[in-house]
């Protein structure tokens, strides 16, 4: 398709091709595969369509940013799966903060969506270096979606119904700030945290090592192929002996040099040490 090829306003019949068309530029841009809950999204926004470049998906270009902001599902909450969420803080950071030897552990929530994840990994990880008398973590929430990111860097949720804290055990509610019908986090907790714009296909370089990766309920919406190159960008970020969390029902692919982190983890796993 050359350069520039936008489609233009279709008779109806036409419609149908125009969106297997975005549909599968879409999967080759983030992986999103077209699923049922992809497309029934892409309907919905098919006024976007007609100021799309077919010939050059970039999730750079205005047109194709506001496309996916408006098909990627940004369903989160606090300290979801919490009794993983609990064994990484119990099993898995004592032994990143030895390993670093006094340097920050540095974690990354991939597919933070709205940043309840990065801000529940922030918390978890401040408490428990506080209890290792370790540096502060540094975490890293990327994700392609412009308007949970916003959100995100804000860090002020309406606290409900539903319950923003519903999952967040006991013991942890105490950090959260109430202001106005709205649950906030705490400076320390901004001080530590940073949110930036990435598709997980394509990491940017700067990323550098991290000692934690947590991509969860993520790889779902991808096809086979892009979870398996998500997962191997994720890897090759992860330093040797660091921890990978993932959804409940996400394997990794073999070959990648993972094991579970112990018998009786759900989803967590350790990269080898060289
Ligand atoms: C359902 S949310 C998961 C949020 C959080 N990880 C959790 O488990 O609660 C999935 C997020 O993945 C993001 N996402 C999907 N494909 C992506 C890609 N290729 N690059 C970056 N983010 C992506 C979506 O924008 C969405 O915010």
């Amino acid at each position: 398709m050359p350069r520039n090829a936008r489609l233009g306003p279709r008779p109806l019949e036409d419609e149908r091709g125009n969106l297997a068309l975005v549909l599968a530029a879409m999967t080759g841009l983030a992986g999103l595969a077209p699923s049922d809950v992809v497309t029934r999204r892409l309907e919905r926004a098919r006024a976007l369509i007609p100021s799309l470049d077919l010939s050059h998906p970039d999730e750079q270009d205005p047109a194709w940013a506001a496309l996916l902001d408006a098909v990627t599902v940004q369903e989160t909450r606090f300290f979801r799966a919490a009794s993983q969420l609990l064994d990484f803080r119990e099993l898995c950071l004592p032994t990143l903060f030895e390993g670093r030897g006094g340097q920050p552990v540095k974690i990354l929530s991939a597919g933070c969506a709205t940043g309840e994840e990065a801000w529940s990994l922030a918390l978890l990880a401040s408490e428990a270096a506080q209890a290792n008398s370790a540096p502060a973590p540094s975490v890293i929430g990327i994700d392609l979606c412009r308007h949970a990111l916003a959100k995100a860097k804000v860090g002020k949720y309406p606290a409900g119904p539903p319950d923003a804290l519903r999952e967040v055990p006991t013991s942890y509610r105490q950090y959260f700030l109430q202001q106005g019908g709205d649950v906030l986090l705490p400076a320390h907790l901004h001080a530590m945290t940073q949110f930036m714009r990435a598709n997980l296909l394509r990491l940017p370089a700067g990323l550098g090592q991290l000692d934690a990766i947590c991509c969860r309920n993520v790889l779902i919406y991808l096809t086979d192929s892009a979870r398996h190159e998500v997962l191997r960008g994720l890897v090759q970020h992860l330093a040797p002996g660091g921890a990978l969390l993932l959804g409940a029902t996400d394997s990794p692919p073999p070959k990648l040099g993972l094991r579970p982190w112990a018998a009786d983890t759900v989803a967590i796993w350790r990269k080898d040490a060289r």
